[in-house]
């Protein structure tokens, strides 16, 4: 049994992982002494209806001065967020007497649009390598975890803040309570907090497994995030569904009360209920559905390398750290994986040990079949490498199942 960081409740996991590295710890050969690993668990409170990790490395072992996830690496997300900043702007009206927070701005690719547009905006973003990208964009970034405390120091130095985002970051945060107390200390009584994160809705839906690593500590639903948001004195206005990393929710809170509730958060609500999301039943059959993946993927695999033909993969994903672990494979079934991400180029992937080769050298590789681990990026990429695999190239893709094109 385990205890919901939410409210307490004791819950029980529905999947288990076994042991797993840190997603993103990207390696020379000479540096894996002592790799560290964890218990990956994923359970739902029947209570508060959060989907949870039962436990989670410090936070200081995933966000540091070598964090590999550049944000804008895809060319996609730079016009997503474009779009996003573009919309809060709307929205709350926004001028040069505002004030924008972004929480885990990364490498600046939301921040830089409101700078653009001269909205006074400031990025909180612990890990300093990519915070240190955004500043060279000219974007202030505070090098810190957000907390309560650091709210605190925000409204005193800066002022209040008409609108708080954050993307793919909420997820993130085990401490969540604290979170939401430093949003609401820090809202304007006319502001909004949006994030956005992948969607347990798509989750289950699609088996998309490989959204469970260390960093995703929570799969956030309309059901949960509105009871967490009544808790702090913060109330659910509106959903809206992204196709971003595989699926996933945009959910934008105000003081309750002070904004009209969209009937977009009555119809979700809804939705997840007859999705069956409130109850366990509906994550009953997930581990299953897993491994079922598994079997179909390791079994190609092996076909595959018994036929002599060659496989790589494309895209060293955090993702990519789950299949590659809890499937069992190796670099006699995968060769390498391609990827443009300076960083974790000319490493071997976490746990699994594949080589990480830069992206330019893919198509000299030549190989028969490709894996693609990136494949939230899929359209982007299969649009990019389209002309390369008509030359009798094969995809391998896995989530909802396994397939060849
Ligand atoms: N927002 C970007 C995006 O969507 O591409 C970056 C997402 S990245 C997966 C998560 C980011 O959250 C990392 O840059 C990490 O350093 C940051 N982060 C983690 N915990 C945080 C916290 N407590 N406060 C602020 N940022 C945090
Ligand atoms: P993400 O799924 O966590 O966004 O990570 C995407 C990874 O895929 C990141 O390491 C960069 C890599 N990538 C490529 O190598 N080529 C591409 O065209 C895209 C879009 C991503």
């Amino acid at each position: 049994m385990n205890k919901c960081l939410i409210c307490e409740a004791e819950y029980q996991s529905f999947v288990d992982f076994g042991e797993m590295p840190i997603a993103n710890a990207f390696a020379k050969k000479e540096d894996l002494v002592d790799e560290y690993k964890f218990p990956m668990k994923m359970g739902f409170c029947k209570s508060c209806k959060m989907v949870q990790l039962a436990e989670q490395p410090e936070r200081e072992r995933m966000f540091h001065e070598n964090y590999a996830f550049f944000s804008s690496t895809s060319n996609y997300m730079k016009e997503h967020f474009k779009k996003f900043a573009n919309s809060v702007c709307e929205l709350q009206e926004l001028n040069e007497r505002s004030f924008v927070l972004e929480i885990g701005s990364n490498d600046g690719i939301m921040m830089q649009n409101f700078v653009n547009r001269n909205i006074p905006c400031l990025g909180i973003e612990p890990s300093k390598n990519v915070a240190k990208v955004a500043r060279e964009k000219g974007i202030e970034v505070l090098t810190e975890f957000f907390d309560l405390k650091l709210a605190e120091n925000i409204i005193t130095k800066y002022q209040k803040a008409d609108a708080i985002l954050s993307a793919n970051v909420m997820c993130h945060i085990p401490y969540m309570h604290s979170i939401y107390d430093g949003v609401k200390a820090l809202l304007k009584d006319n502001g909004v907090f949006i994030f956005e994160d992948p969607y347990l809705g798509e989750v289950i839906e699609k088996t998309s497994f490989d959204q469970i690593y260390d960093e995703h500590v929570f799969l956030f639903s309309a059901l949960s995030v509105s009871h967490l948001a009544s808790m702090h004195g913060l109330e659910l206005i509106d959903t809206e569904f992204q196709i971003t990393h595989g699926g996933s929710m945009r959910y934008t809170l105000a003081h309750k009360g002070a904004k009209k509730v969209s009937n977009n958060v009555i119809t979700r609500i809804k939705n997840e209920m007859e999705l069956g999301l409130h109850t366990p039943e509906a994550y009953s059959n997930f581990s299953d559905n897993v491994d079922k993946i598994r079997d179909d993927l390791i079994s190609l695999l092996i076909e595959l390398k018994n036929k002599g033909k060659r496989v790589v993969a494309y895209g060293a994903t955090s993702k990519s750290t789950t299949v590659a672990n809890y499937f069992g494979i190796t670099p006699d079934l995968v060769e390498c994986i391609y990827d443009t991400t300076p960083i974790k180029q000319n490493k071997l992937s976490p746990g699994a040990h594949i080589p990480v080769l830069p992206y330019d050298q893919f198509r000299q590789s030549d190989p028969d079949y490709v894996l693609l681990f990136a494949w939230n990026h899929a359209t982007e990429i299969m649009k990019k490498e389209k002309e390369y695999m008509a030359n009798n190239k094969h995809w391998i893709t896995y989530i909802p199942k396994v397939e060849v094109s």
